[in-house]
């Protein structure tokens, strides 16, 4: 597996843009399921789960063509459209769901175009258990017959039709919020999600739902209603911005004491995470093209953090924020209330110097005068950006090991972080046995 090596010291200055958002993409792909017309996404990011989900809903019927790749040689604006004129297949094996959890998200779709899918369980992962279960009874209220059998999860629906029903999530889900919604629209009568999730990336799937002729109210907000509508059409649809993308090059300038440009982004995307930044001693203001995020002139304090449901602090953004935190005078606590098991990178962490207690859901960071390079690794995406950004702080050579994780979600990180000054490197290993 390849490894990234990193020199670590130099405050980073320049220009970084900001790609399509992950988390978006993955549940505005599935959405085309639930029309014959064509569905044509673009500022695509180019990400090995992107990957995962087009194979996905290849094998589901989906014909699909990419277009635009930059004249940088980068993929920034690419198009994709996707076109389930017949879908030919409603089982997602477990082949591929067990490479990336988003699998479930076509399971809502499908049930509302075909009246019947076949989902193998996504099964726990490393950063917790991550039931499905809130999709499933949601699905249940709407008509779905739901059986569990040999790891898959077998959903019918008597008579074809899903029908409109009142879902109250009695915890917030991303997920099950987008897999709810993509079924709502084409169900029977009215569907009301109470207790809704509000992350950007639910509301850029509404409304790319209502471009294709659905029916939503009170997107944006804790309540969503949509009216079932007999058939959807195709449309075009750009990306929202990737909010964690834009928050970890925001703490990357942070870290090193630098002073960067995003652009492509939005900061009202990430008004927590600037809040928590800006506390810290970090300032961050408008740009023509983006925003810019200085740190090359004030020292940075410990700030205390806890994770929840957007608008609040995402735990997408706790790692990067905790590898900050490390470098930062005084004491900071970071509370963790999304996932059971998120601190994965504080062993890491403290391999490179870092003072970091973990007490139940809670770790408590004493920032460190200087973090000292290591070879490490992580299990998670997130956790191992964490370490990218420690590393671009350490002093001396930090090789992260495993960079599959960061591949999912990151573009081209080294080349962004190098073009800015940082001495980072991919080193590229063909060794099949590891
Ligand atoms: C989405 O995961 C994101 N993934 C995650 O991004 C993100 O961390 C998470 O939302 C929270 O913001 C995608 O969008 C593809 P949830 P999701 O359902 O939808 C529990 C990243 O690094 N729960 O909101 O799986 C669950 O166990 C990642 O990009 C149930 O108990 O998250 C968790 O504790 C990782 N039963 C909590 O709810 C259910 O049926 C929130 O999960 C569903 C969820």
């Amino acid at each position: 597996m390849d490894k990234i090596r990193i020199l670590g010291g130099t405050p980073l200055k320049g220009v970084i843009t900001i790609g399509g958002a992950k988390n978006a993409a993955l549940t505005l792909m599935p959405a085309c399921l639930l029309t014959d017309g064509t569905l044509s996404l673009s500022n695509l990011p180019h990400l090995v789960d992107i990957t995962t989900m087009a194979n996905l809903l290849a094998q589901h019927g989906v014909e699909m063509s990419l277009d635009g790749n930059s004249p940088e040689g980068g993929h920034t604006g690419r198009v994709l459209e996707l076109t389930a004129r017949d879908i030919t297949n409603t089982t997602a094996p477990y082949d591929l769901v067990r490479r990336m959890r988003a699998s479930v998200l076509v399971l809502g779709p499908l049930l509302a175009r075909c009246g019947q899918a076949r989902v193998s369980l996504p099964g726990g992962c490393a950063i917790g258990t991550r039931p499905v279960d809130l999709h499933l009874k949601a699905l249940e209220q709407m008509g779905a017959k739901i059986e569990l059998a040999e790891g898959y999860i077998d959903a019918k629906v008597p008579g074809g039709r899903l029908k409109g029903a009142h879902v109250i999530f009695p915890m917030v889900t991303v997920g099950g919020t987008e897999n709810v919604l993509m079924a709502a629209t084409l169900a029977e009568g009215e569907t009301i999600i109470s207790n809704a999730a509000q992350e950007p990336e639910i509301t850029d799937l509404a409304q790319c739902l209502v471009a294709m002729g659905a029916k939503i109210e009170g997107i944006g907000t804790p309540t969503l209603r949509v009216t079932g509508v007999d058939r959807l059409h195709g449309a075009r649809y750009s990306v929202v911005p990737d909010r964690i993308e834009t928050g970890t090059y925001a703490v990357a300038a942070a870290i090193t004491r630098g002073q960067v440009e995003l652009v492509g982004t939005r900061r009202d995307l990430m008004t927590s995470v600037e809040k928590v930044l800006v506390e810290a001693g970090v300032e961050i203001s408008d740009t023509e093209r983006g925003m810019l995020v200085k740190a090359d002139s004030a020292e940075l304090v410990g700030v205390d953090i806890m994770t929840e449901p957007f608008p609040g602090f995402p735990t997408d953004m706790q790692a990067q924020l905790m590898a900050l935190m490390a470098t930062a005078s005084g004491a900071s606590m970071m509370t963790e209330t999304i996932f059971e098991n998120r601190f994965m990178h504080v062993p890491e962490l403290n391999r490179m110097g870092a003072r970091i207690n973990v007490h139940g859901s809670s770790a408590i960071v004493r920032g460190v005068k200087q973090l000292s390079g290591a070879p490490v690794m992580a299990t998670d995406l997130r956790a191992s950006v964490s370490l990218v950004l420690a590393g671009l702080a350490a002093k001396g050579e930090t090789i992260v090991n495993r960079v599959y994780h960061l591949d999912r979600g990151y573009e081209r990180v080294e080349e962004k972080l190098a073009a800015c000054g940082a001495r980072i490197e991919r080193i590229k290993d063909n060794d099949p046995a590891e």
